[in-house]
């Protein structure tokens, strides 16, 4: 087995639009890491279960669709875009159908199961491709997928105004539904880990999020 020489590993976490994707974007671009929207996996699974007519409720069916899930990763500028049977996620993912159910999905252990070594797996993914590490976003990816990442930071910010950035956006997005079912649920539900930098980026504006963010890497890696 060759070993991963250590990549920079930075984990983003919280909840429904509190600014993860822009952030992780412009962070990515900035340290040359490659991105990893870890909701667009489950969303991905969400829209493919949904298509297939599997249910969250009927668990036999559902881990007998998820066996006959082949993941692989395709590259989307500096973005790691998860294929399953080859096929790339379509717009859809972002409608508010997935919105509804993701949650519901994303709570199933064995969905959760068949993805953690897919996003571990994103290390060397990012190796491959010349990155020096990764950014990824997510619910767990601190206190589950990298507990032991360079950076774990935590984002906050206020419902309405996320509902707000939601709107600005042209969705249609239960928040705050989402927001209760991802961190209630048992299976690696929302939570900032002990030890996670914290942010609350109410009144700040994604300049200033992310200068914070990259003040601390920079003042780390030099
Ligand atoms: O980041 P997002 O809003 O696109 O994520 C969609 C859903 O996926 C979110 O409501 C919960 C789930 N999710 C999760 O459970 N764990 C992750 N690491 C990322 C997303």
């Amino acid at each position: 087995m060759t070993s991963i020489p250590s990549l920079l590993i930075i984990a983003i976490d919280g909840g429904a639009a509190s600014g993860k994707s822009s952030t992780s974007k412009i962070l990515a671009e900035r340290f040359n890491l490659l991105h990893v929207d870890t909701g667009s996996f489950y969303r991905h699974i969400t829209h493919e279960l949904l298509r297939r007519g599997v249910l969250p409720t009927n668990l036999a069916a559902l881990t007998l669709a998820l066996t006959e899930l082949n993941f692989t990763t395709q590259l989307q500028g500096r973005s790691a875009q998860l294929m399953i049977g080859g096929q790339p996620a379509d717009h859809e993912i972002r409608g508010q159908n997935v919105n509804e159910h993701v949650s519901h999905y994303a709570a199933i252990p064995a969905v959760r199961q068949k993805l953690l070594g897919y996003q571990r797996g994103q290390v060397a993914v990012a190796q491959q491709h010349g990155f020096r590490g990764l950014v990824m976003e997510g619910r767990d990816i601190g206190s589950v997928i990298f507990p032991a990442a360079d950076y774990r930071f935590f984002l906050h910010a206020d419902p309405i105004e996320r509902a707000k950035r939601r709107a600005r956006e042209g969705q249609l997005d239960s928040i705050a539904e989402r927001d209760r079912l991802d961190s209630s649920r048992k299976a690696s539900p929302l939570v900032s880990p002990t030890g996670a930098i914290a942010i609350d980026s109410t009144f700040l504006t994604l300049e200033q999020v992310v200068e914070k963010m990259a003040a601390m890497i920079e003042k780390k890696l030099s």
